[in-house]
């Protein structure tokens, strides 16, 4: 067996969104999501952590070059949201409520693959809108 590791790099990007659901009213949405609601959009500085977990290899010491895992990152994700509106003009986020949990999904699922190919499993992936409010997916499975 192989020895398993955990790698993380972190990310920050600035993006502006607003929560809504379409065919609620202003008040509704307002009373829902506060002030993440507001008509005219508003932007956070998000913090994007992702894990990926793989073997220790006996001939480099490493689990994945980080070069790499912060190339894949910035071009599937920090590229595409940064300086972007989520609910606008994000690709990976058309049709969905520009929420930190559908962000984190949304970035699972263009992320897992190239990890794949890159060699390694993707394990977490953790969004801090604010200081205050952190979301982490770890895939389809129970945890
Ligand atoms: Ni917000």
């Amino acid at each position: 067996m192989g020895q398993k590791l955990y790698l993380t790099r972190r990310e920050k990007f600035s993006a502006a969104h607003r929560m809504y659901v379409p065919e609620w009213t202003d008040e509704q949405n307002l009373e829902v999501f506060g002030k993440c609601s507001n008509p005219n959009w508003h932007g956070h500085d998000y913090v994007l952590y992702v894990t990926v977990r793989g073997d220790l290899s006996g001939e480099t010491g490493l689990v994945i070059n980080m070069n790499v895992l912060k190339e894949i990152i910035r071009e599937k994700i920090i590229d595409k949201v940064d300086h972007r509106n989520l609910n606008l003009e994000v690709d990976f986020m058309k049709g969905m409520n520009a929420t930190t949990e559908n962000l984190a999904v949304a970035i699972w699922n263009e992320l897992e693959e190239a990890l794949k190919s890159a060699g390694c499993e993707l394990y977490c992936v953790k969004i801090e809108e604010t200081e205050n409010n952190t979301v982490e997916y770890y895939g389809k499975k129970d945890h």
